[in-house]
């Protein structure tokens, strides 16, 4: 025979007041049976399951619409896609998190080092500094629809789609910056690749079985990566927002990715790569750049306006920009030409 619980047995069983029982009855969660003659409410088995459910789920601060549609629809499918959009939010809850910390600490050491008038200045463009960082950081949206073109990216590369035939030299683009990336290092270094895609740079580390794991901010580019490598570590996470400690690797790499990113977030994604790389470390990033503004000008002179209006969609970086933006943090920038539109940058 099914076995009842009154709420009172609930709450000292599951450690929980009767206030956030009837609380999760009231959101629809859980529906305990109701005795006609006094209206006592009485918990089966699957409603103490239920219970013990959500309460692990509020560990993870999952909101409890998450929960109730969890509780609707089980498919891993609908499970895992809660599981990502609560794992973005607490991946932003911590960037923004460091921030204001940094932004504290800097604070406080002016407090010390400044007389008592001045410092308040200093607070107030702390602050508004944090805010503009902040502001760039957390709204990058992808205007390019990744996810629609997961499925057939790797189609697109073999034809060479679009009126600039930058995938023409794909493969030399990926094997140069594969071996410029491992040039001198030992085969135990830790490897970040950001923009991973569909997972064919990643692969080349892979396949000689480096520590590597792919960021990328679509979801269904990471499905398809996963798909085609099972093995391939990978996370949801942005150039902006990289989602791992400082000092963690001894390699970034990125292929076709950085241009995503217009010359205030590459600022910024440098600071970030920057973090998570150890001292000693090294950035690869093969991708569409012009040397500089006069180089630019001259290719555009000679473009059709259908290949104009291509690059202009995009962001391609300015090499002597990048160099100049490296030398604040007292890093060298060295790149090389793969053909008119692409190169590939080493940082050290
Ligand atoms: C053109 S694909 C290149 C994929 C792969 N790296 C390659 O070389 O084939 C660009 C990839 O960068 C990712 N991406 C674009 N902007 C990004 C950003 N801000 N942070 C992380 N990934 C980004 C896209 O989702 C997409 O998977």
């Amino acid at each position: 025979m099914d076995k009842f619980y009154s709420i009172k047995e609930v709450s000292e069983l599951l450690k929980i007041s009767t206030n956030k029982i009837r609380f999760y009855e009231k959101k629809g969660l859980i529906k305990p049976k109701r005795d006609d003659a006094n209206d006592y409410r009485y918990f089966g088995e699957d409603d103490l399951i239920k219970l013990q459910t959500i309460l692990m789920y509020r560990e993870l601060n999952l909101p409890i619409e998450t929960i109730k549609d969890i509780f609707k629809d089980k498919s891993k499918d609908n499970v895992l896609n809660h599981f990502y959009i609560q794992w973005k939010v607490i991946n932003n809850q911590i960037h923004k998190m460091n921030l204001v910390q940094d932004s504290l600490e800097n604070i406080m050491d002016n407090i010390y080092e400044s007389d008592s008038i001045s410092y308040k200045e200093k607070v107030i463009e702390t602050i508004q500094s944090m805010n503009e960082v902040w502001k760039i950081k957390s709204e990058w949206k992808d205007k390019w629809n990744f996810n629609s073109w997961a499925r057939t990216y790797d189609e697109s590369i073999k034809k060479d789609i679009g009126s600039l035939k930058f995938y023409k030299n794909y493969d030399k683009l990926l094997d140069t910056t594969f071996n410029k990336a491992i040039a001198d290092k030992e085969n135990t270094i830790k490897i970040l690749e950001i923009g991973v895609g569909t997972g064919n740079l990643a692969s080349r580390f892979l396949n000689c079985n480096y520590d590597i794991v792919g960021v990328d901010q679509s979801r269904e580019m990471l499905n398809v990566a996963k798909e085609k490598f099972p093995k391939l570590k990978l996370r949801l996470g942005d150039f902006l927002n990289i989602p791992f400690e400082d000092n963690k690797f001894d390699v970034i790499v990125s292929t076709y990715a950085f241009h995503h990113l217009n010359d205030d977030e590459k600022e910024i994604s440098i600071d970030e790569m920057l973090r998570v790389l150890k001292d000693n470390g090294r950035i690869v990033i093969g991708d569409l750049m012009f040397k500089n503004e006069a180089k630019k000008e001259k290719i555009m002179k000679i473009l059709t306006e259908e290949q104009i209006e291509e690059i202009e969609d995009e962001y391609y970086s300015n090499i002597e920009l990048l160099e100049a933006q490296l030398e604040k943090h007292n890093r060298e920038l060295h790149s090389t030409q793969i053909d008119e539109l692409v190169f590939i940058i080493e940082i050290n």
